[in-house]
């Protein structure tokens, strides 16, 4: 009997549930009945306080196309991990010992930045680890993809398809906020996608002049209304130039927005008179079924995680390279970030379509 731990942790997204299906489903084709799967509560929480279940083949039917996580999640930041709990607890030696004490052969984690980052840990500590690439920001290093980042696309994209009627009928400029706080990917992708005029993403600081000149520009064009696409993290260009400590003092002394968006709002408004309107899909982007595309890739990923396992190929993430399915030692994946290069073909076909990025 061989069995195979299992968690999902960090933000969710709309296919960890297809990705453990694609992983569980070529376990026990493989091993049948000498395979058991235990599943862990809420992310790395339940392997720290030994919450979990003995998962069945039926629990794996049936969820290809449900969103969330049967298992639940949390976040459980990483830079805490070696912090010990309100009760003293050691969470890292805690893990290690639920991981021996329930004899797995190899703990199977979906997750992103942070949680790839403690699977690289728990590596180093000397557990077999295989990681499957969750995120719908698209930022982890080491995959050219991530399940969950063309479906966000999609709810993103929708937003914005909404928006183009209803802005249309009013003349007004409108802002769609997307998620994604360190990196664009998903307001770049989403925001051509749903033919947004100007695009702000955090790895091209913007000149709200430039913003504003590009908003003139198509109303002189006789354009009624103007969509701009703007990420979590976008930042002028001016508050780049600041170090974490002098924004945080800026942001102190000034008007408090709920969020970038309303922020740019505000400032547009006052800069060009016209009426601006914020529209914050939030957590939708992360909710409702996967795409096709990503029930692929999730059913793809997981077979490939499963015939590591049965390789007893440890210390990896399962990964997208040039369109195939590969693996990237987790060593090399843990602590780095997957930005959007401003100079990148995508960036520049978009510009020469007139889009802007508030950079020129
Ligand atoms: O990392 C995924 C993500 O959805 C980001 O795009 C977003 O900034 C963040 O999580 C939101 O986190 P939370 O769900 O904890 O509010």
């Amino acid at each position: 009997m061989i069995r195979i731990g299992m968690l999902t942790s960090g933000g969710d997204c709309q296919s960890l549930n297809a990705t453990m299906r694609g992983v569980a489903k070529s376990l026990y084709k493989s091993y049948g009945d000498e395979v058991e799967i235990i599943g862990f509560e809420d992310g790395y929480k339940g392997l720290i306080y030994a919450d979990y279940r003995i998962m069945k083949p039926s629990d794996f039917s049936g969820i290809l196309t449900e969103g969330g996580t049967i298992l639940g999640t949390s976040r459980q930041p990483f830079k805490l991990m070696r912090v010990p709990d309100e009760n003293g607890l050691d969470k890292v030696e805690a893990m290690k010992h639920t991981y021996r004490k329930l004899k797995l052969e190899c703990l199977v984690v979906l997750g992103g930045n942070g949680s790839q980052k403690t699977a690289n840990l728990l590596r180093e500590e000397g557990l077999n680890i295989v990681s499957l690439p969750k995120t719908i920001d698209n930022d982890l290093w080491g995959t050219d993809m991530t399940f969950g980042f063309q479906s966000a696309v999609n709810v993103a994209t929708d937003a914005i398809d909404c928006i183009h009627t209803t802005a249309a009928s009013h003349g007004r400029v409108f802002i769609v906020e997307v998620m994604g706080h360190k990196v664009g990917w998903l307001t770049l992708h989403a925001g051509i996608a749903g033919g947004a005029d100007i695009i702000l993403i955090p790895e091209i600081p913007y000149d709200i002049n430039v913003v504003v000149n590009a908003l003139k520009e198509r109303n002189r064009q006789g354009k009624r209304f103007s969509i701009l696409a703007v990420a979590e993290g976008a930042i002028s260009k001016e508050d780049a130039s600041l170090t974490k400590k002098e924004l945080k003092e800026k942001k102190k002394n000034g008007l408090v927005y709920p969020s970038v968006a309303y922020e740019l709002g505000a400032k547009i408004e006052e800069l060009t008179g016209q009426e601006v309107r914020v529209t914050v899909p939030g957590h939708t982007q992360r909710g409702g079924e996967p795409c096709a595309y990503d029930r692929v890739l999730s059913t793809r990923l997981g077979a490939e995680a499963a015939g590591l396992i049965l390789n007893k190929e440890y210390g990896y993430m399962v990964c997208v390279e040039n369109n195939e399915i590969s693996k990237v030692p987790l060593e090399e994946v843990a602590g780095k970030l997957k930005t959007v290069d401003p100079e990148c073909s995508t960036i520049k076909e978009a510009k020469m379509l007139g889009i802007s990025f508030g950079d020129e």
